[in-house]
C-alpha cells in the first residue's frame, strides 16, 4: 500500500504515520526527519535545509523531489510505503507522479487530516521532541513517563526550532499556499480521503485504518 499524508503542520501528520508504518509493516519516509537527521549530522543537504526551515518556508523542490523518489525506490518499499511531509507543493506532487509512472506504479491514497490553525497553535507549544531519536511528544496529549525524557532512548526532550509560535504562524501561511492546492490534486485523482483531525490520536487512527481496511 502506498500512501500519502496530507494536513498542516502539527496536523498529527506524523503520529499517523507511524502507527500506521507499524501496522502495515511499511517504512514511515518523512522529508522533515530526513532534512533534521541531515542537519544534526552536518552534512551539506542539513546546511542548505536548516536555512529555510529556520524562517518556517519550504526547502527548494530540487532538494527534496531526487531524495525521495530514490528512496521509494530501495528494496524496503516494494511492499509499500507512507510518505509524510511529501508532497508539499504541485510540482512536487506531479514530479513523485513522473517517477512512479516511470515503474508503472501509482499512490493508492491521500489522507488528508484536518485541524482547525486555532488547535494547531496550541499543539505545537506543546510538542516535544527527542533530540537521540527523534520521538515526538506531548507535553498534555502525548506525555513521557519519566518528565523531559524519551520513553524510546532515554535522550533529552527540546521545543523544535520551528516551532516557536511566530515560525508557526508562518509554517500555517506557507501550508495554505503552496501545499493545500494538493487536496483538490488529489481529489481529481479520485485517491483523497479526509479526516477529522482534531480528535483524539486513537480515534483518528480507527478512522484511517476503517479508510486503509486493515
Ligand atoms: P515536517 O517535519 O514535515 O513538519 P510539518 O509538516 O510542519 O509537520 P510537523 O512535523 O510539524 O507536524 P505533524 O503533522 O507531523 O504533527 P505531529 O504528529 O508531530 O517539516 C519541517 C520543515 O522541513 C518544513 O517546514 C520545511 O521547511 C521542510 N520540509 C519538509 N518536507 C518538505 C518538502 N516536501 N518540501 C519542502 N520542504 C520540506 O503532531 C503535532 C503535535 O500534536 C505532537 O506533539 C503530537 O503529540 C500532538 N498530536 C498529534 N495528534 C494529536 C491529536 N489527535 N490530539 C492532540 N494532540 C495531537
Ligand atoms: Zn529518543
Amino acid at each position: 500500500m502506498k500512501i500519502i499524508m496530507l494536513g498542516a503542520p502539527g496536523a498529527g501528520k506524523g503520529t499517523q504515520a507511524k502507527k500506521i508504518a507499524e501496522k502495515c509493516g511499511i517504512p514511515h519516509i518523512s522529508t522533515g526527519d530526513i532534512f533534521r537527521a541531515n542537519i544534526k549530522n552536518g552534512t551539506e543537504l542539513g546546511k542548505k535545509a536548516k536555512t529555510y526551515m529556520d524562517q518556517g518556508l519550504l526547502v527548494p523542490d530540487e532538494l527534496v523531489c531526487d531524495l525521495v523518489v530514490d528512496r521509494i525506490q530501495q528494496d524496503d518499499c516494494k511492499k509499500g510505503y507512507i510518505l509524510d511531509g511529501f508532497p508539499r507543493t504541485i510540482p512536487q506532487a506531479e514530479s513523485l507522479d513522473k517517477a512512479l509512472q516511470a515503474i508503472g506504479e501509482k499512490m493508492d491514497y491521500a489522507i488528508d487530516v484536518e485541524v482547525p490553525d486555532e488547535n494547531i497553535v496550541k499543539r505545537m507549544g506543546g510538542r516535544r521532541a527527542c533530540v537521540g531519536c527523534g520521538a515526538t511528544y506531548h507535553l498534555v496529549y502525548a506525555p513521557t513517563k519519566k518528565e523531559g525524557i524519551c520513553d524510546v532512548c532515554g535522550g533529552e526532550l527540546i521545543l523544535r526550532d520551528d516551532d516557536k509560535p511566530e515560525t508557526v504562524q508562518k509554517r500555517l501561511g506557507v501550508y495554505h499556499e503552496q501545499t493545500q492546492p494538493l487536496i483538490d490534486y488529489y481529489k481529481n485523482q479520485g485517491i483523497l480521503r479526509e479526516v477529522d483531525g482534531s480528535v483524539d490520536m486513537e480515534d483518528v487512527f480507527k478512522e484511517i485504518l476503517n479508510i486503509l481496511g486493515v
